[in-house]
């Protein structure tokens, strides 16, 4: 009985299903060994859309990259919000932001667009520069030196750098005047526990999105708890120097919801996430691959030299003061080229929208097929990202793919002769794109920008082979390597 209830039959009109051989897991097993390839497989039998049992939940896969407008536009039949902030509340802990579960009024997505988008930038972008130069140059972390070589992982450098900096970023710091030692060494211990406890609770994270409850993962719940106790509201009222996406946070946790102090601070735990999840992992993506081509890095070089030229700034780590505007930061098309297929060549977001009805889902080939109220329906962006009619030799990292011929960033791509509207989705589409994808691009070019000014950087093994893409988190963002690399970097010695 319990197989026949779990089973769908395809109804005439609706995609072809494949219910998988295992009751309920579906084809979970087989998409999570490798997604790509899985889809790729059933796109070939089935077609531009397929429905697929995955761990309890149907799921049409929407292939043909023409058709995607149909699901991305906001359309009355689709839904992004069920799916999105029930996924927080299983992950996080904190009661819901969906205002018609009654815990709040307030309507997230514009708190998000206010404090992460335009106006919101230029002192982001300020605070983030200042912190990674501390980070790099004026803390312990690093303490890089001109005559010796420091040897690290690329992967355990950039997650140091990139935490640290992007935590005081939003967060803050303590206030007081106590500056002593014992002070400094308190708060950076805080900043060293939160990305202990936040790679603890990471690793599993992919199991609370398909479901798992945390209880049965002891240490990745204390994590979460540990970080929940950081960001608890007494504690968050001693920090200065707070984001506009923290503090509005904060303001808006006390007048339009109903949560309780641990589901204030739960909230604020989810926003480290979101901040963090991504970003490290593309970090070490892009500085790896920089490193690891010498024309990127040559072409890297060449651009943001010119930059501090152009605006007359000298470069000296004794002093490390460097800044640099938002349009600054806007003319770096290589730094961009990089990053964006660092990031072609890594992201794996799943796309996810829930049907509110039974309606008729139109396809760019005139086809029509009718979906049922409360399916899900995905789009799975690497299907583009390696896609050899749109990307000539679409595993190979070419750091000047997205420069066109005046070395300019490219926006044009095709696929059949057919120009796309939608070629390389990292950060999601329509209304649940990343809201903080222009800050993320920007710190990104930040680091790297300081990175390519203070040191010399090389792979220990030059010949170091890419590594493999860590599948497990296949559907969620940018996958992690499933090994560190190591580099040597230290001061360069032409200041
Ligand atoms: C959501 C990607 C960095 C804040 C998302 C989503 C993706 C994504 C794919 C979900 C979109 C969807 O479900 O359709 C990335 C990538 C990043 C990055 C690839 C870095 C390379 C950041 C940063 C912040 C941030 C730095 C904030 C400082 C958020 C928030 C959401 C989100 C708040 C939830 C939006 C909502 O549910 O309305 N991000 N992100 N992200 N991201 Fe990012």
């Amino acid at each position: 009985l319990w197989l026949a209830v779990g089973t769908r039959r395809r109804q005439p009109g609706e995609p072809e299903v494949e219910n998988g051989f295992i009751p309920y897991l579906g084809c979970a097993l087989q998409f999570g060994a490798n997604p790509l390839q899985f889809l790729r497989s059933r796109q070939k039998k089935y077609g531009h859309i397929f429905t697929c049992k995955i761990a309890g939940q149907y799921i049409h896969f929407l292939c043909d990259p023409f058709s995607y407008h149909s699901v991305i536009r906001q359309g009355r039949h689709l839904d992004w919000r069920k799916f999105h902030f029930a996924t927080s509340v299983k992950a996080f802990g904190h009661d819901s932001f969906d205002p018609r579960h009654g815990h709040t009024t307030e309507n997230l997505h514009q708190t998000f667009l206010k404090t992460l988008q335009g106006e919101a930038l230029p002192s982001l972008i300020e605070s983030m520069m200042g912190h990674l130069q501390d980070v790099m140059l004026r803390s312990d972390t690093l303490s890089p030196s001109k005559d010796r070589w420091e040897v690290d992982g690329i992967f355990a450098f950039c997650y140091k750098v990139m935490f640290e900096s992007g935590y005081l970023t939003l967060f803050g710091k303590e206030f007081g005047e106590d500056k002593s030692q014992a002070r400094q060494a308190a708060q950076k211990a805080l900043v060293l526990n939160a990305l202990e406890n936040f790679k603890e609770f990471d690793k599993i994270f992919p199991a609370l999105v398909a479901g798992l409850p945390i209880h049965v993962f002891k240490s990745a719940y204390s994590a979460r708890e540990n970080l929940a106790k950081t960001m608890n509201p007494e504690d968050l009222s001693k920090r200065e120097n707070v984001s506009d996406l923290i503090s509005m946070r904060i303001i808006l946790n006390d007048s339009l919801s109903t949560f309780n102090d641990l589901s204030k601070a739960r909230t604020h735990v989810a926003l480290l996430w979101a901040s963090q999840a991504n970003t490290l992992p593309a970090t070490f993506w892009s500085l790896f691959y920089m490193i690891r081509s010498p024309d990127a890095l040559k072409a890297a070089r060449e651009e943001v030299q010119k930059i501090l030229e152009d605006a007359g700034m000298t470069v000296d780590p004794s002093d490390p003061s460097l800044n640099m505007t938002r349009d600054q930061l806007d003319n770096m098309p290589v730094l961009d080229s990089i990053i964006n297929e660092a990031m072609r060549l890594s992201s794996a977001s799943m796309n996810v929208r829930v049907a509110k009805e039974d309606f008729l889902l139109h396809l760019d080939n005139q086809e029509a097929y009718r979906i049922r109220k409360d399916d899900v329906i995905a789009l799975y962006p690497p299907m583009l990202h390696y896609d050899p009619e749109i990307y000539e030799d679409p595993y190979e990292y070419k750091y000047d793919r997205f420069l066109d011929d005046k070395g300019q960033e490219k926006t044009v791509f095709y696929r059949g002769g057919r120009r796309l509207r939608y070629f390389c989705m990292p950060f999601g589409s329509g209304v649940t794109k990343c809201p903080g994808r222009f800050f993320a691009i920007y710190e990104i070019k930040q680091f790297l920008s300081l990175v390519l000014s203070y040191f010399d950087m090389e792979l220990l093994d030059p010949a170091t082979k890419v590594p493999l893409l860590d599948q497990s988190r296949a559907g969620l963002g940018i996958l992690q390597p499933t090994y560190d690399v190591d580099f040597r970097y230290k001061l360069k010695s032409d200041h």
